[in-house]
């Protein structure tokens, strides 16, 4: 299998960020069931990005690849024409169309500049497998 041969990369983060984010992952519905090596895991491999006020994070309907922490700003979340919600820092966006094989299911907006911590669907998906793959082999 292709994901048995992807190499993760670490990012390094201060321990105020490693702390956000694990707080993040640990907090959101989905991801909050994931072993403590693979939440630590995906800490790991997150690296930074910005974007300014005004752009578009995430476009309802796109096929998306990238799961997102936010560590700074705050961002818009909306569906067609309607304001879902608010998110603020230390917490996960993103993460939906990756654990369900889905088109994006609305659309994110940068409230103000935004700081994040991104993973890509390759890299979270070889987590998420190789641990299978170490749980399999110790039998
Ligand atoms: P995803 O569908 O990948 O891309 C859009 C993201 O917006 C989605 O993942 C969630 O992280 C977030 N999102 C979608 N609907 C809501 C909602 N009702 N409340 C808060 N966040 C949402």
């Amino acid at each position: 299998n292709q994901l048995t041969h992807v190499t993760l990369t670490n990012y390094s983060k201060s321990e105020e960020s490693r702390e956000l984010i694990q707080k993040a992952l640990l907090e959101n519905d989905f991801m909050k069931h994931l072993e403590a090596s693979q939440i630590l895991t995906i800490m790991d491999c997150m690296y930074p990005t910005t974007l300014a006020q005004g752009c578009c994070v995430i476009q309802e309907g796109d096929d998306g690849s990238t799961v997102y922490v936010l560590e700074e700003g705050s961002v818009e979340v909306t569906k067609g024409e309607q304001k879902l919600c608010t998110i603020e820092p230390g917490k996960v966006f993103g993460e939906l169309a990756i654990l369900y094989n889905c088109t994006r299911t609305a659309t994110v907006t940068a409230l103000t500049d935004i700081k994040l911590w991104a993973i890509d669907r390759q890299g979270f998906q070889t987590i998420m497998m190789r641990t299978g793959l170490l749980k399999h082999s110790n039998y």
